[in-house]
């Protein structure tokens, strides 16, 4: 045991996550630990399912997308209110980005070559629409030259669609500044903080960003199902996505058959019914974010991160993340020879770490992880390489 574990007061959270007593647990960048109240919820859940049937709706759930959506508002800095939820990240964006006509000048998309693949889907499939994608490409992909990316935003930008968090690399790109920009220039933000919150501190209303985009699945610890979307409010009389339906309306119930009248409030962000399941699922990860607290999260993923790199200097692996702490996240991505199966021998351990091509192996420390689980976990990716034994 390192010399400062006996002071880490956040490990008191270990017993809420029973798979890290069987697990070293380092990939909470793509599944974070399920709560253990989580499961209280999940019966919950089933009980009004079953006891309270259709009445279950004017009893709490016809207002869970915004209420649990409060719950995430907190940890990503915005109002209450202002964020719904939706079954995942791919959907949110596909909310925002049909709200806007891109036929006129003001056509263009700014991204980067190293935004999450579902987002630049999404982007492309806009020019069958008019718009126009333009991404910036990173020189050594890990980070994104901000240069480069504020240069590429101009007057005919209108949407700027970035990562707060690269995925493959955990570069943090600075929101505030490429806000500031595109406003200068009269384009919009839209920030995918899927790989942030929970881990790095997001706030919303102080970058002004436009629309900001997550789920629940990573360090939020919500599990699969509940993705989450905040829009500015000044910016919602404004707003009217194609991709919509009934719970949009001004009056669902009136079951009118249109043209939809958009709801004033952020109902107007909605669909269809929402997954009420999912979304019992991941509260009790927010609320548990919320007790410990971004700081404290952030403070500790500063110096675990930090000592990973050191471990994998040690052992002569190379580290395709920031060295600088301010510019990285939760994340290290270590690229050895033959990553992939690498990783494949490693979950067969109880290793939970997972592998990007033309990246390498991702390995997350969370507020839960202990500091000789890095020690062992970097003391295993060693052993696996020397091993003859081991078919990589
Ligand atoms: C930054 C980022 N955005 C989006 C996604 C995908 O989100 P979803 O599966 O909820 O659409 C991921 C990961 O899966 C991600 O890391």
């Amino acid at each position: 045991m390192r010399h400062n574990e006996p002071m880490d007061s956040l490990l008191q959270w270990r017993k809420e996550f029973p798979v890290l007593e069987n697990t070293v647990y380092l990939i909470s960048h793509s599944l974070g630990a399920m709560p253990k109240r989580s499961r209280d919820r999940l019966n919950e859940y089933a009980d009004i399912w079953s006891t309270r049937s259709i009445r279950a709706w004017e009893e709490g759930w016809w207002e869970m997308p915004i209420e649990v959506g409060n719950l995430v508002g907190q940890i990503i800095g915005a109002g209450p209110g202002e964020v719904t939820m939706h079954p995942n990240v791919s959907t949110c964006q596909a909310i925002v980005t049909s709200c806007f006509d891109w036929r006129g000048k003001r056509n263009k998309i700014v991204s980067e070559g190293l935004n999450f693949p579902s987002n630049l889907y999404i982007d492309r499939k806009l020019e069958e629409l008019g718009a126009r994608l333009v991404t910036v490409a990173s020189e050594d992909e890990i980070t994104v030259p901000l240069d480069r990316l504020l240069a590429a935003i101009d007057e005919e930008t209108l949407l700027v669609s970035v990562s707060h968090v690269i995925f493959k690399s955990s570069f943090i790109q600075d929101l505030k500044a490429i806000t500031q920009r595109a406003h200068e220039m009269g384009a919009m933000v839209i920030a995918d903080v899927y790989q942030s919150a929970g881990t790095v501190p997001v706030n919303v209303r102080e970058w002004n960003v436009d629309f900001a985009t997550g789920g629940s699945v990573k360090w939020l610890c919500g599990g699969p199902g509940a993705g989450y979307l905040y829009v500015r409010r000044d910016l919602w009389p404004r707003l009217e996505p194609r991709v919509t339906g009934w719970m949009a309306h001004k009056n669902p119930f009136a079951f009118d058959p249109g043209p939809i009248e958009y709801a004033d409030t952020a109902f107007r962000f909605l669909n269809g019914t929402p997954n009420i399941p999912g979304m019992y699922a991941a509260r009790s990860g927010y609320e548990i974010i919320n007790e410990v607290g971004v700081a404290a999260i952030r403070e500790k993923s500063r110096r675990q991160t930090a000592r990973l790199i050191e471990l994998a200097d040690e052992a002569g692996l190379p580290v395709r993340s920031p060295r600088d702490p301010g510019q990285r996240g939760g994340t290290v991505t270590i690229d050895v020879p033959n990553g992939y199966e690498v990783t494949k021998e490693l979950l067969r351990r109880d290793f939970l770490v997972d592998y990007r091509p033309g990246a390498g192996i991702r390995v997350a420390p969370h507020f839960y992880t202990k500091d000789e689980e890095l020690d062992v976990a970097v003391r295993e990716i060693q052993r696996i390489l020397a091993a003859s034994s081991v078919a990589i």
